[in-house]
């Protein structure tokens, strides 16, 4: 699929075709297509690796424990979930929550492509490193390459940050931990965001 090249494709006749798909053997264990949800014109887009238990149960990016901490990330700086788009590298959730392999992320990825030519966001959060190697397979490791806008694909900003699973994984809120960057990193985005704004608006 070349969005691009797909006259007339929006995001609803794209939501259809995600949700029937059976590329790929995730299908078969699926109970639900995890498509993403958020503004369709939204500025930044959020991309995490794949659907967990909660998600898959429910449809829905980034609603289980990892979701519940993504909240409050962006509560922590006033972005609201809906006023942005989030979604993930695959769509059907790997079985125990394993990373999705290459062959499952190359058949999936033309819907991300899809979804990113129709949002046009001006920035793309990847969350985790997955996400960010897929999308920029030249950025370091998430410990080195969160929190840095890299230039993507001409007009597009690219700005990893740490998964939300591993914030769970590691509590602590001390100077220099990765919760402590993450609220560091979330923060850099909404003076972005503010700036943006700014310019888009004048
Ligand atoms: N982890 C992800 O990467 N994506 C989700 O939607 C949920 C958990």
């Amino acid at each position: 699929m070349n969005a691009s090249s797909e006259a007339g494709l929006t995001i609803e006749t794209l939501r259809p075709r995600v949700l029937s798909c059976t590329r790929c053997p995730l299908h078969e264990t699926r109970s639900n297509v995890v498509f993403g949800e958020g503004d369709e014109h939204a500025t930044v887009l959020f991309v995490g690796e794949g659907p967990g238990e909660v998600e898959d149960q429910t449809g829905r990016p980034f609603v289980g424990p990892a979701g519940q901490k993504l909240d409050e990330v962006l509560a922590s700086v006033d972005i609201a979930r809906e006023s942005v788009f989030i979604t993930n590298i695959v769509k059907c959730r790997p079985p125990g929550n394993r990373v999705p392999t290459k062959p499952e992320m190359e058949v999936c990825s033309p819907y991300l492509e899809a979804q990113i030519a129709l949002i046009q966001p001006a920035l793309i959060v990847t969350l985790g490193n997955t996400s960010t190697q897929w999308l920029l397979p030249d950025a370091p490791g998430i410990t080195k390459s969160h929190g840095t806008f890299y230039a993507w694909r001409g007009r597009i900003l690219l700005y990893p940050m740490y998964h939300p699973s591993y914030l769970l994984r590691n509590p602590s809120r001390a100077k220099g931990s990765p919760k402590y960057q993450t609220w560091e990193d979330i923060q850099k985005v909404r003076k972005w965001l503010d700036e943006y704004s700014a310019v888009a608006d004048a």
